[in-house]
């Protein structure tokens, strides 16, 4: 909760780009939390396809008619973000065993470094099962159709930057 008793969830990742999977979990987290903060990471292991200005930007427009998801981009430790933030809860979405031994060392090592900060995770849509930024970019890279798994200004920006 913040200051105003308003509950804030945030949900951290690099979203090169933002998929439908991503989307289904904020739309969902809204039924628990009064807002949902996507905060997309600048301080990230990946190399993004595309620049942090460019992911906030199709972020925004995907959400640009949901008053209750901010969005923004953060740096440096995501706990000090969480904190600065007035929240206490950093929002994951799991989608298969295999995401599970990353997400578990990454939550264990935030609880070390904030103990009130706690990682909640939800269950991906099993429509959603399958898919993740990479799948995705390498589809389109290969000339494949993605239209249905990612909103439709990511569907144009990856199609202008793959010529398609
Ligand atoms: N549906 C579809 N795909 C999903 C999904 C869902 N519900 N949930 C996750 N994914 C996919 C993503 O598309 C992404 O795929 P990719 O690996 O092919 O890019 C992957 O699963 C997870 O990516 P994302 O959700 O963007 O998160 P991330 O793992 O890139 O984010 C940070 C990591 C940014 C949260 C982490 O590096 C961080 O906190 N950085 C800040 C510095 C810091 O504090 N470090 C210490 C933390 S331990």
């Amino acid at each position: 909760m913040d200051k105003n008793n308003k509950s804030i969830a945030i949900y951290p990742g690099t979203f090169d780009p933002l998929t439908n999977g991503h989307i289904s979990i904020v739309r969902r987290a809204l039924d628990i939390f009064d807002t949902v903060v996507l905060a997309i990471a600048i301080d990230t292991p990946k190399t993004p396809l595309f620049s942090l200005e460019e992911r906030v930007e199709m972020a925004k427009t995907v959400f640009e008619n949901k008053p209750r998801v901010i969005v923004e981009s953060f740096s440096g430790l995501l706990v000090d973000y969480v904190e600065k933030k007035g929240a206490k809860v950093i929002l994951r979405g799991l989608r298969a065993i295999s995401d599970f031994e990353y997400e578990f060392q990454m939550a264990l090592m935030n609880r070390r470094l904030k103990r009130d900060v706690h990682t909640l995770f939800m269950m991906t849509d099993y429509k959603w099962l399958f898919t993740s930024s990479s799948i995705i970019k390498e589809t389109v890279n290969a000339g494949g159709d993605v239209q249905g798994l990612v909103p439709e200004p990511v569907w144009l920006k990856l199609k202008e930057r793959f010529n398609l």
